[in-house]
């Protein structure tokens, strides 16, 4: 993309409404507009990073075996009183009466509709076990809608919803989730710790929250220093080993590590003091195993391999996907902007042109932005007849990990310079270098 030809509504102020961080950033570069309280257009920058998330989730949950679909953000009162919590859910659901005067809502989350799904197409033991997820628009009429994406009325989550025929199949899901999600997170450059939590309106036994550690999280938790040195890293998961899955979910979740409404203080008091952290933290995730509290309300049941009937075993998994553009920013930024990780970035670089006209550097970077292309990377060219200072300030505020900048000078001496956003270091190298070193970083990523 060359910057002349993209729509990047950078603004120059910091906006009065924002409050912490990644609201500024996002309303700063260009992001996101609000349309009304909690509810926001995504702007071209801010679309291509909800975009790259998606992508990640996506590729994460196909290794973990489950199965996308797609159901509708409207759905209808009926299925919700089967389960009763057309009641239940209060001011948060958003209610609509179509011209028939038949009642509606906007989905908050998907537990009765693919409860309907399932038992209008499953019936047998033998379709067993199943995972169907979407990411799709969701809406809660917060009372406090606020910090932007973060806590926005309209937000984007995926949903994930597994049915099995015991118990411990159920369970085993429920790991597969575990583990899958901290990938997730590792590949968006975030540390998001599973946390015991509380099962709160969709009800269940085991759930765990996944939360960013951050000043600005809504969430008090508390937490033993040794859990962030857990990593998944690079090791290989077999999704379909059940022992394997349990043990992972064993090592991340032993240790203490708790949100304010599960917080037991005399559990916590007898970890060595100086390893007791209370601390902040971002929501990102939960998973839930609440066995056949739908299916049960609903009749979804499969028949078993003697012959009976019972109601399948299910439980919910959702990610945060709008809010983790927030919780990648407040993770991950500084006093000039934000700071992507390779993984979410909009653009993989960007290239700076501090003589646009001058023919020769034009030329150096139109080879450059050419040859990144083909080589499948998408770089952002600030072509714009503009002061170097002010394109390196856009550049810092969107928050790219890598700039190359191209002047008359360095051509002069056949370089150009790579800039790492995060440390601000730069090196001088031959465009050929540059571009090759781009494509090296991303080759893994
Ligand atoms: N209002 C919102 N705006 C943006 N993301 C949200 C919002 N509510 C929930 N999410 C995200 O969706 C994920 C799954 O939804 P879940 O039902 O667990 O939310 P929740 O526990 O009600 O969230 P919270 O406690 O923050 O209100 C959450 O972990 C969170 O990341
Ligand atoms: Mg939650």
């Amino acid at each position: 993309m060359r910057l002349t030809r993209y729509f990047l509504p950078v603004l120059k102020d910091n906006p009065a409404e924002a409050q912490i961080v990644s609201h500024r950033y996002m309303l700063r570069a260009g992001m996101i507009k609000q349309q009304a309280a909690g509810i926001y257009s995504w702007l071209p920058l801010g679309f291509k990073v909800l975009r790259r998330i998606e992508q990640i989730v996506h590729e994460e949950q196909a290794r973990a075996g489950h199965i996308p679909l797609l159901m509708p953000t409207l759905q209808p009162a009926d299925l919700w009183r089967e389960s009763g919590r057309y009641d239940d859910y209060g001011q948060e659901m958003l209610r609509i009466k179509d011209r028939q005067g038949r009642d509606m809502l906007y989905g908050p989350t998907n537990e009765e509709m693919i409860t309907d799904i399932f038992r209008a197409h499953v019936g047998s033991y033998k379709d067993l076990p199943l995972t169907l997820y979407h990411i799709q628009w969701k809406f809660r009429d917060e009372m406090r809608p606020r910090f932007g994406v973060m806590r926005g009325r309209e937000f984007l989550m995926k949903d994930g919803y597994n049915f099995d025929l015991t118990k411990e199949d159920a369970l085993h899901a429920y790991n597969r989730h575990l583990v899958s999600y901290l990938r997730t997170y590792e590949r968006m450059g975030l540390q998001a710790i599973p946390m015991r939590a509380d099962s709160g309106p969709i009800g269940g036994d085991d759930t765990h929250e996944f939360l960013v550690l951050a000043e600005t999280g809504e969430s008090e938790v508390f937490y033993d220093a040794q859990v962030t040195d857990i990593k998944l890293g690079a090791r290989e998961i077999d999704y379909d080993d059940k022992a394997q899955c349990e043990a992972v979910m064993q090592e991340f979740t032993s240790l203490y590590a708790r949100t304010d409404e599960t917080h037991d203080v005399a559990v916590f008091d007898a970890i060595p003091e100086e390893r007791r952290k209370s601390a902040r933290g971002i929501e990102v995730g939960q998973i839930f195993y609440f066995g056949t509290k739908y299916s049960d309300a609903m009749g979804a049941n499969v028949v078993t391999p003697d012959g009976g009937k019972v109601p399948v075993h299910m439980g919910s998994h959702g990610i945060g996907v709008s809010r983790l553009l927030g919780a990648i920013i407040e993770a991950s930024h500084d006093d000039k902007g934000i700071i992507w990780p390779e993984g979410v970035t909009p653009f993989h670089c960007g290239i700076v042109n501090l003589k646009q006209g001058d023919a020769d550097t034009d030329a150096a970077c139109e080879a450059m932005y050419k040859a990144l292309q083909k080589a499948g990377l998408d770089p952002l060219y600030d072509d714009r007849d503009e002061r170097a200072g002010a394109k390196f300030a856009t550049m810092d505020l969107i928050g790219l990990p890598w700039r190359i900048t191209v002047g008359p000078r360095g051509l002069k001496n056949g370089v150009v310079e790579l800039t790492s956003r995060r440390t601000g270091e730069s090196v001088e190298m031959t465009a050929e270098d540059a571009v090759a070193r781009i494509v090296e970083i991303y080759a893994g990523i």
